[in-house]
């Protein structure tokens, strides 16, 4: 095996070990941060730079062109080009993140968002009661607001609050309800939390309502896969167990809570100041976090409970927050399109773009919008847990210990997760080991891996040997020998792992086409990809295109896009322009129901054949 090297990334200091000839895009990618490449890493827009601050990166003839002499002396390098040779210190600006940028609300990743929450904080100081002026303590409150409805738990803590502070009090407002009157002046403690409830991972992002500021970040694996991998298995839980959805609710509220626990801990803020969450995940998610019962998803034509934003109390959820708290789900849009997909929209302003584009979330369900011509379409498929590295014989979660890349040339090289020895394969090794196998003819384009006997004279000794037949005729791919394997046995790709694969990756593309085809277009007609989503954000694009998930366009014209659930969730939390072009979207998206499609089924058998050659142009990611 190769020895990966070391990079650190500044301020925050974390590390990661990649593969020498590595690209810093991606390397930071593995980090957590995702750059801002809004030329798709074609090194044309100069906005993925980062800054060398140990280690050697020798730069490149166009980037040392488009940066100038006197930056790449300072150590600039485009990370979209810069490659890792050696052990490394790198500094990414605020300004280089996408994250980052979204934050600072620039114009390209997501439009201008006017900071407007719908909580306020006032400040009084209210005039104390005397012989002629005997008004009530709410009359007095409103004289200095001005006009609201007044909850029953803020009427009750009225009182005491002006009294307790020689009536200067804050009132907090939620639209026009008055919530809570703390004693003295609270205005600088207003906070609020996105969250993006996905059926694997649950992410909450604690906010500065008063300044758009994020001020951690927490996540966990959602309590629910303890119930099953895919949205289907808690669907059925629901449908035949009559206590199931009770527990898949208090599962995922038990991991919600856990997060907000950790988020308060991490800054030490009191958990009374958190005064608004937002929610964003697909249908059955929401559904069963509001313990609504989704058994109607089970079956045709899979209905949902309700598409518009749905509104509670923190109380309500037993959340552990402010119990006046305002709760908002995200609004959805029909069959298993929910939250999450119009959270991505809103994130990255796809309805907004000038040519065709397509958003695309890869996950256990796959959801996919299409914008052009003025209209948005979308829809999903069931892709499988084939990505998450379940149903794979040596699959594992991108982990420690899980191989997330791999090349083949004279040999086997891979990349694993944490620098340690390899455990098994997640989702991008598994995309990653099929483009190379059939990119040298190790796999041919039904997805049958060829023995030593058939594949080409170019393949190397070294690599035949690791193709083993198996007793029923079938050939498997040895990729780690039980000599350099974390449980000291050997790690196979099997026959069976690569149909898994086509299945998740045919699945995806059939979405796509149907898409394509229903708004009457060509892939070559997209002016751009946007992969969104945990997994989505480490694929490399140049071996989605070869197995054919993606369709072949220019790699230049797919870009990441990040988290975008999170994103969207954060805008809306921060704005109520946010959460109403979040409902104007809902009615204009046309959903593609494919359960419904009688094309489907044809499109899905049809991209299961894996491209029987690669694009030009796409270079290496
Ligand atoms: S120059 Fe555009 S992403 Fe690097």
């Amino acid at each position: 095996m190769e020895k990966e090297v070391k990079v650190i990334f500044e301020p925050s200091g974390r590390t990661v070990h990649v593969l020498p000839g590595t690209i810093m895009l991606e390397a930071a990618a593995r980090a957590g941060f995702i750059i801002h490449s809004p030329c798709g890493g074609a090194g044309k827009c100069g906005k993925c730079q980062v800054r060398v601050q140990a280690g050697k990166c020798a730069p490149n003839a166009p980037e040392a062109a488009a940066l100038g002499e006197v930056r790449v002396a300072e150590g600039w390098r485009m990370a979209c080009q810069a490659r890792i040779t050696g052990p490394i210190t790198v500094e990414i600006p605020d300004t280089s993140l996408f994250q980052a940028q979204q934050q600072i609300l620039t114009q390209d990743a997501g439009g201008e968002l006017h900071l407007q929450p719908r909580v306020r904080k006032q400040y009084v100081q209210l005039p104390i009661p005397g012989q002629h002026d005997a008004g009530t303590d709410l009359d007095r409150l409103r004289a200095a607001v001005g006009p609201f409805q007044a909850s029953l738990p803020a009427v009750r803590e009225l009182p005491g609050a002006l009294r307790s502070a020689n009536f200067k009090v804050t009132a907090v407002l939620v639209d026009d309800e008055l919530i809570g009157v703390e004693p003295g002046d609270t205005m600088a403690a207003c906070f609020g939390i996105a969250f993006d409830i996905g059926s694997t991972t649950l992410v909450g992002t604690l906010v500065n309502l008063a300044t758009g500021v994020d001020i951690a970040v927490a996540a966990r694996v959602n309590p629910q896969t303890s119930f099953g991998d895919d949205v289907v298995s808690r669907i059925q839980k629901c449908r035949t167990d009559p206590k199931g959805l009770a527990q898949l609710q208090t599962a995922v509220l038990d991991g919600v809570n856990k997060i907000v626990d950790e988020l308060l801990r991490k800054t030490s803020l009191d958990r009374s100041r958190v005064y608004e969450i937002v929610f964003a995940g697909n249908t059955t998610m929401q559904e069963i976090l509001c313990g609504i019962d989704p058994s109607a998803l089970g079956e045709l034509p899979f209905v949902p409970a309700f598409r518009e934003a749905l509104e509670c109390h923190a109380a309500d959820l037993h959340l552990h927050v402010n119990p006046q708290a305002k709760v908002y789900v995200f609004p959805q849009i029909g069959g298993f399109v929910g939250g999450d997909t119009v959270a991505g929209i809103v994130a990255t302003r796809l309805d907004r773009s000038s040519a065709p584009s397509l958003l695309v979330d890869i996950g256990t369900n796959g959801e996919i919008v299409l914008f052009a011509n003025g209209t948005l379409w979308a829809t999903s498929v069931a892709a499988g847990p084939a990505f998450e590295g379940a149903r794979i014989a040596n699959g594992m979660r991108a982990a420690a210990g899980a191989i997330e890349k791999i090349l083949l040339d004279g040999d086997v090289r891979i990349n694993v997760i944490g620098n340690v020895k390899p455990a098994g394969l997640c989702g991008t090794g598994l995309i990653d080991v099929a483009a190379e196998m059939l990119r040298m003819g190790i796999l041919d384009i039904t997805g049958r891996i060829q023995s030593a006997a058939e594949v080409p004279d170019t393949i190397s000794a070294a690599l035949k040997a690791r193709l083993v037949e198996a007793e029923n005729g079938e050939v498997n791919f040895l990729l780690v020998s039980g000599a350099e394997s974390a449980t000291k046995e050997p790690l196979y790709l099997y026959q069976r792992d690569l149909r898994e694969l086509q299945l998740a990756n045919g699945a995806i593309r059939a979405g796509i086409n149907i898409l394509l085809r229903t708004a009457g277009l060509q892939a070559s007609d997209l002016g751009s990809v946007l992969l969104a989503g945990a997994f989505g954000n480490f694929i490399r694009r140049n071996h989605a295109r070869r197995i054919g998930m993606l369709p072949p366009i220019p790699c230049s014209r797919i870009r990441f896009v990040g988290n975008t659930a999170s994103f969207g969730a954060k805008r809306a939390l921060l704005s109520t322009e946010e959460k109403n072009y979040a409902a104007r979207l809902v009615d204009a998206v046309r959903h593609v129901d494919l359960s419904l499609d009688p094309e489907f089924q044809m499109e899905f058998g049809s991209a299961m054949i894996l491209p029987d050659h690669e694009l030009d142009g796409c270079g290496e990611d």
